[in-house]
């Protein structure tokens, strides 16, 4: 059988006959039937809006590769900066070129004082530290006009460096505000992990848990790109308009701050704390299933209708961490809610399983960051992800400004009504 499909008008008899390549067949097919023709696909759940090498998804087979290698063995055997190269460049780097990114980024992590001193101090005492971050990227860009030269490759690259160095500094420093302690400098003697965890939480002469950094490595790897999530299309999306990155990176962050995406791992720890005990499990899970209560925050997802192989991979990363840190109490009502589930109809019938949500919650909450700052802690190993995606994009021939067609369905024309007669 041929490659390829053939759709026909029937209104009009005519016929066309397009390859199918990498799972996907053009759309201009429907462009030569008639011009005037649309695929109505809402959410674009049947749309491949992109060309992409960069990660791959198998949401059958529970399957997760960063250009072609397996997250299992990234997470096992990687650091979030090497994956992070690996995810711009393509290629893992050789020793020296990890070497010139170690150093590279390690010398991009100071924010400009004004960031520090005077921005950060318009916020209000309880904002929201995703707020913030948000926020600070869009105003991270304003002190660096060169970024709107998006056509520069060396511009670009330096935007990138910045980017990927900054966003822990930034996500230090409002966690910092939020508690109101003074700000910590980064420090170009620790690692990428170490240096936030340090900005993160140094009083006095507070040491990095070399486990600890590592579980917050692994954590960063499992991260850092998912394929076209919503947080990546928004980068995608206004990046295609050619806005700076960090303009982009804003709205993907903002994109991820929804509690259905990267917000989900703060709803899972405030879902798991409502429920408070593990024999409250099912009398929630039934609220889930009827529609009265809320989803069960942590499970399913558009494109694994399997494990989520990070999920199982921070699993393993929590009892690491409780080692260190304590068991989470939490745990228990989360392990709970996971067999209850993975053994119930509606999940199963739904396919629903655990994402990369259910579990990072607790880790975090073991780490000692408050509920708040889990959202900020997705969003700066994905800056990776997006920026990847973002040089991807601009790179792509066949990509152009993002603007989609609609299924109108207002009124037809009618004439103005003056105020009196209304
Ligand atoms: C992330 O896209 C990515 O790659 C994202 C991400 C990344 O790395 O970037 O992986 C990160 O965002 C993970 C997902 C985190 N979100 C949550 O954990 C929030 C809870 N999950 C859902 O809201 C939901 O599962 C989504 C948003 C993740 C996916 O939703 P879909 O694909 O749009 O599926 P759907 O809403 O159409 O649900 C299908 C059915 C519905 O039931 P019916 O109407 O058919 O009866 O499953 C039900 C839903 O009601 N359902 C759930 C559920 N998720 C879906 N029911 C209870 N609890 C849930 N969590």
């Amino acid at each position: 059988m041929p490659d390829t499909i053939t759709i026909t008008d029937d209104r009009t008899g005519k016929t066309v006959t397009v390859p199918i390549e990498g799972g996907v067949f053009p759309a201009s097919a429907v462009r030569e039937l008639d011009p005037s023709l649309f695929i109505y696909d809402p959410a674009y759940m049947q749309t491949a809006a992109c060309k992409s090498a960069i990660t791959f998804l198998d949401g059958e087979a529970g399957i997760l590769r960063y250009r072609g290698y397996p997250i299992e063995q990234l997470a096992e055997r990687s650091t979030y900066l090497e994956v992070a190269y690996l995810l711009l460049n393509g290629e893992l780097p050789n020793a020296a070129q990890l070497a010139q990114w170690q150093s590279d980024v390690t010398s991009h992590t100071f924010i400009h004082e004004n960031m520090r001193k005077r921005f950060v101090d318009g916020f209000h005492y309880d904002a929201h530290p995703m707020g913030m971050l948000v926020s600070s990227l869009a105003a991270l860009g304003t002190f660096y006009n060169d970024a709107k030269d998006i056509d520069s490759k060396p511009s670009r690259d330096k935007q990138i460096l910045r980017l990927i160095a900054k966003t822990p500094t930034l996500a230090a420093m409002c966690y910092r505000f939020s508690v109101g302690l003074p700000f910590v400098y980064p420090s170009n003697d620790l690692s990428f992990p170490a240096n936030f965890l340090n900005m993160m939480w140094k009083v006095g002469d507070y040491q990095v848990d070399p486990r600890l950094e590592r579980a917050m490595d692994v954590l960063f790897i499992l991260h850092a790109d998912h394929e076209q999530n919503c947080g990546t299309t928004a980068m995608r999306v206004v990046g295609s308009s050619h806005a700076d990155p960090y303009t982009s990176a804003a709205a993907a962050a903002s994109a991820l701050y929804g509690p259905l995406h990267g917000g989900a791992n703060e709803a899972v720890v405030r879902m798991l704390t409502e429920i408070g005990h593990i024999d409250n499990v099912p009398a929630f899970i039934e609220d889930v299933k009827s529609g009265k209560g809320s989803r069960l925050m942590g499970f399913g997802h558009r494109v694994y209708k399997n494990f989520d192989p990070r999920a199982t991979i921070i699993k393993k990363t929590a009892y690491e961490v409780f080692e260190v840190t304590g068991k989470n109490p939490l745990l228990d009502i989360a392990l709970k809610l996971e067999e209850v589930a993975l053994s119930d109809p509606y999940f199963i019938d739904r396919k629903l399983y655990p994402n990369v949500d259910f579990y990072s919650g607790l880790i975090y909450q073991a780490l000692g960051f408050p509920v708040a700052m889990f959202t900020v802690l997705f969003a700066i190993p994905r800056t990776a992800g997006w920026l990847a995606h973002w040089q991807e994009l601009l790179g792509d021939k066949e990509q152009k400004i993002s603007r989609p067609r609609q299924w109108y369905t207002g009124t037809d024309a009618r004439e103005y009504v003056p105020l009196v007669a209304r």
